[in-house]
């Protein structure tokens, strides 16, 4: 297939040659049960599917993909799946973080290797998504992002359940004993009732909805149930318009520009999203040669109001929202904000595609006189306990804790958290403020979701259900309290994290953007001085027992090498921005080799 500037689509120069190495690429596909008429001239379109066993919010993506590959061919293509790894949340130890890099590379390089002109990325669960991106803007071949979607909404005993915002509710009723051992085993088999992602605004739901607002994905998506019919309907069409992208070389370049990270921003703050997707968003930027700062999003915020009504922010689900409009019906709401000229997937602009877009329930969808607040869900603070930042969900946290300061409790680990939060014994009071070290992108190692630190039983006995918890670490998504998190630099690094003890003074300000550790320097340089370990170990945490950074070998020491901090995406340094593969390439009459990128 030659285009009318003389170039060929780059899948030609695998399929396209009459010598020794064409004839082996059309035996491959041969040796598969193809016609060479299925093929021949054809866009070449790959499918990076994570499918797994192992990640159950992707386990229907083998289905999809055969809806991906429908609309393929229907628009003249050819499909070739392959898979990709796949992060499971549930599964995955020590975090799968630990793995989003790795799998970006994977995604790049399958991209890059393969004789693809264009490629549909499947994805779902909270990893898969950013990592997808991060492959697709380093790789920049044209690309389009099809995720899962969210389960059905739980139900228990005639109660709407969102994972795992109610998982983490009644997991706290139950150690306070207001519920049974019984009664929550049994909402085991109530909390997930299909195929799918959690199906609150947790990480999985924030970024696909981001995928909407930077324009990696076909309008109206993100929502739309993993078990409804639609998504199947959703993905074919996402095949076919992904033929379209690979004749017309849109790359991703083209569509994740710096106004389309301003305006998923946005939307990450009207949604009350996940505080996941700030690092997410400033990686997969940081792929696309943009810089994020958390400022960027500190600045957005302040003039953001927040209108969508779902958990762990608000009441409602993303079932819930699907049946309201969907994202497009948020983006609607605060369309006065966005930069409608951005370039989507779909060859229109982001303002075309809203252009008609409706609310069908205003109490899922808040009419701006109605924002559940004028400024976003998120918030950035600095100081000195965290020179380098931390962030808060505001929208999931106490009003009355925003301006507080406590005593700290200190728990070195999680293996210490875990031996003595809910020590009788334990020195603690509703006032205090739980501290957690060595749970950052090296410490952890992979920053895992240690923030939300569960409250010591015996002041969920005597009816508290919210206190001030600070770390290191991330938080899921869907859970929620006021939880700072993202501290940096890490306490493993050296960060006054590091330095802080039990007794200390922490005072936190949201509405000044502070958090501030009350000790004298010339204390914090006595502390720094006299830590027992070498600042800056890369340990692991397995189970009780930690592995020394001498015995850290292969990937993760590669991961311990590189990545860089939580307000720099934890990409690795040397993965951030791109090399773009070619899209057509010349029509030699006696092509060499099928190499190209
Ligand atoms: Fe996959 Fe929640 S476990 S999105």
């Amino acid at each position: 297939m030659t285009s009318s500037n003389g170039k060929i689509l780059r899948s030609q120069e695998w399929f396209g040659t009459r010598d020794l190495e064409g004839f082996l690429h059309r035996a491959g596909l041969k040796a598969q049960g193809w016609s060479e008429d299925s093929f021949a001239g054809r866009p070449v379109i790959g499918i990076a599917n994570s499918w797994s066993e192992a990640t159950h919010c992707n386990a229907h993506l083998r289905d999809l993909a055969e809806h991906v590959k429908r609309g393929i061919m229907r628009a003249g293509g050819f499909p070739l799946e392959f898979p990709t790894i796949s992060l499971g949340e549930f599964f995955m130890s020590p975090t799968s973080m630990l793995c989003r890099n790795l799998m970006s590379m994977d995604i790049e390089e399958m991209i890059r290797g393969l004789p693809i002109d264009g490629v549909v990325l499947l994805s779902g669960c909270d990893k898969t998504t950013p990592a997808a991106l991060m492959g697709a803007a380093s790789a920049d071949l044209p690309a389009i992002i099809v995720t899962g979607g969210p389960s059905l909404r739980g139900n228990w005993r005639g109660e709407a359940l969102g994972s795992c915002t109610d998982c983490r509710r009644f997991w706290s009723e139950l150690r306070a004993g207001t519920i049974t051992q019984a009664e929550y085993d049994s909402m085991e088999e109530a909390i997930y009732r299909s195929p799918g992602h959690c199906m609150v605004m947790g990480t999985a739901s924030t970024m696909s909805a981001l995928c909407e607002a930077l324009g990696m994905t076909l309008s109206g998506g993100a929502s739309i149930p993993a078990a409804d019919s639609r998504r199947s309907v959703f993905a074919e069409r996402a095949g076919a318009r992904a033929v379209e992208l690979a004749q017309e070389g849109i790359r991703p370049s083209q569509i994740m520009t710096e106004a389309a990270f301003k305006n998923a921003i946005r939307t990450l703050l009207t949604m009350g999203g996940s505080t996941n997707a700030i690092i997410h968003l400033t990686a997969v930027a940081g792929r696309a040669g943009i810089k994020l700062d958390l400022s960027d999003f500190d600045d957005l915020s302040r003039s953001t109001p927040t209108v969508l009504n779902l958990k762990p922010s608000g009441k409602y689900l993303m079932e819930d929202l699907f049946y309201a409009g969907g994202v497009p019906a948020v983006l609607k709401r605060i369309e006065h904000l966005l930069d409608t000229s951005c370039m989507t997937v779909s060859g229109k602009t982001l303002g075309d595609e809203i252009a008609d877009a409706e609310c069908y329930d205003d109490d899922v969808v808040l009419p701006l006189e109605n924002a559940m607040s004028d400024e976003g869900g998120l918030a950035a603070l600095k100081g000195t306990l965290a020179p380098d930042g931390a962030v808060i969900k505001v929208s999931a946290a106490s009003p009355e804790l925003m301006q507080h300061r406590g005593r700290a409790v200190v728990f070195e680990n999680p293996v210490d958290l875990k031996n003595r939060i809910d020590d009788p014994d334990l020195d603690v009071n509703a006032e205090d403020v739980l501290v957690l070290k060595n749970t950052g992108p090296v410490g952890g190692p992979g920053m895992p979701e240690a923030g939300f630190l569960p409250l010591p039983r015996k002041l969920l006995q005597q009816g508290v259900r919210d206190m001030i918890r600070i770390s290191d670490a991330r938080m899921s998504g869907t859970a929620f309290g006021t939880i700072v998190l993202h501290v940096a630099p890490e306490s493993a690094v050296g960060g006054p994290l590091a330095l802080v003890e039990t007794g200390d003074m922490i005072e936190i300000d949201v509405e000044e953007r502070r958090l501030d550790l009350l000790v004298e320097e010339e204390e914090l340089r006595r502390r720094k001085a006299a830590l027992a370990s070498p600042v800056g170990d890369s340990a692991a945490w397995h189970g009780g027992s930690r592995d020394s950074v001498s015995e850290v070998r292969g990937y993760r020491k590669l991961h311990a090498d590189h990545v860089l901090q939580a307000p720099q995406g934890c990409d690795f340094d040397f993965l951030l921005g791109s090399t773009p593969v070619e899209t057509h390439v010349e029509a030699p009459e006696h092509p060499a080799g099928h190499h190209t990128g």
